[in-house]
C-alpha cells in the first residue's frame, strides 16, 4: 500500500497514513513523506508500535540527530540511557527522580531550543502513555504568520534580530546554572535574524523562540516590547494554530524552523510518557526575495 497525505486543517498538519515506521522505509517512500513534511509543517502518523532504535532509525533518515539537551531538567540530562538521541517528556517520577522533563506543567509557545546558535531543524514525538484529558500539543504556522503582517511590520522587521532566551525551560522553569532576567536588553541567548529564509522551501517565515526575556536589540524596552507583541500576536492567533490531541502510538514530527509549539498541563496523577528525537539545524540566516516588500 503507497503513502496517502491528508491534510488536517487549513493552518498547517497532515496526516501520513499507509507506513509501519517499524520496517525500514524505502528511499521513495521518506521522499513523499519529506515533501509532505515541508509543504504541511507538521506531520502526524498514527498507530505505531515502535521502539527507540526504531525512533532513532526513522528519524535519522531525515537527517543528522542531535543528542538530549543538557539541563532538561534539576537532575540534569533526560536521554534514555541506552540511546542519547532520545529525549524523554513526561511527568512520571520513579526512585524520587523525573524519569524526564517538562513534567506535567503547560508549557508556552516556543521553539525548540532556540537560544542555540544553531537550533535544532525538527523535532519528532512518539507516544507511549498518555493522559485522558489534557496534554494537548499545539502549532502555529510561521510562514502564515510572516505573510499576514502590514508590509510596514514586513519591512521594519527586515534587518532586525531577536534574543532568544537561555534561560528557561519551556515549562517556564529556570535552567541549572542560570540567573533570572531582571533586564532584557541582557538577556543570555543567541540573536537570531526576526525574519528566516527555510533552507530547503526558500520561504520566508517569523522566527520567534520565547516571548518572555525576548529583546530586539537596538530598540528601546518599550519598542522591542511593542514590536514582539505584535509579532507574538499574529504568530499565535487562534486562526493561525492547529491543536493534537495524543493517541497511544502517534508520532508527531514538526519543523522547527517554521512552526512553534505549545503543551496544554495535565493532571499530575496520570502518566504521560514521549520519546522524542531532534534533528541537528544550521545557523538562521535571512536572504530576501525579490518579491519581499521594500520601504518606498
Ligand atoms: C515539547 O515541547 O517538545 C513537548 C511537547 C509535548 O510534550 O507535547
Amino acid at each position: 500500500m503507497g503513502v496517502t497525505v491528508h491534510p488536517l486543517s487549513n493552518v498547517l498538519g497532515a496526516e501520513i497514513r499507509g507506513v509501519d515506521l517499524a520496517e525500514r522505509l524505502d528511499d521513495g517512500t521518506i521522499r513523499e513523506i519529506h515533501d509532505a513534511w515541508m509543504e504541511h509543517l507538521v506531520l502526524l502518523i498514527r498507530g505505531q508500535t515502535i521502539d527507540d532504535p526504531q525512533l532513532v532509525a526513522f528519524s535519522s533518515r531525515f537527517g543528522e540527530l542531535d543528542g538530549a539537551p543538557i539541563g532538561a531538567t534539576p537532575s540534569g540530562k533526560v536521554s534514555t540511557r541506552e540511546y542519547n538521541e532520545i529525549t524523554v517528556i513526561s511527568n512520571v517520577v520513579e526512585n524520587g527522580r523525573p524519569i524526564g522533563g517538562l513534567g506535567n506543567a503547560e508549557s508556552d509557545w516556543h521553539t525548540d531550543m532556540s537560544s542555540y546558535e544553531e537550533p535544532p531543524a525538527a523535532s519528532m514525538l512518539y507516544s507511549l502513555e498518555i493522559p485522558s484529558a489534557g496534554g494537548d500539543t499545539s502549532f502555529c504556522n510561521m510562514y502564515r504568520a510572516y505573510e499576514t503582517l502590514p508590509d510596514h511590520v514586513k519591512i521594519r522587521v527586515r534587518d532586525l534580530k531577536a534574543i532568544h532566551d537561555a534561560t528557561l525551560t519551556s515549562a517556564g522553569g529556570l535552567r541549572h546554572g542560570f540567573e533570572s532576567v531582571t533586564d532584557v536588553t541582557k538577556t543570555p541567548g543567541a540573536r537570531h535574524p526576526i525574519l528566516r529564509t527555510h533552507p530547503v522551501t526558500g520561504r520566508t517565515a517569523l522566527f520567534l523562540g520565547r516571548r518572555v526575556n525576548a529583546y530586539v536589540p537596538g530598540l528601546s524596552v518599550e519598542e522591542s516590547e511593542a514590536l514582539l507583541d505584535t509579532l507574538w500576536g499574529r504568530a499565535t492567533a487562534p486562526e493561525n494554530t492547529w491543536t493534537h490531541t495524543w493517541r497511544i502510538g502517534d508520532l508527531v514530527m514538526w519543523d522547527n524552523r517554521c512552526a512553534m509549539h505549545r503543551r496544554d498541563g495535565f493532571d499530575d496523577s496520570v502518566r504521560r510518557i514521549m520519546h522524542r528525537t531532534q534533528l541537528k539545524g544550521d545557523r538562521p540566516y535571512y536572504a530576501p526575495p525579490e518579491a519581499a516588500p521594500t520601504a518606498a
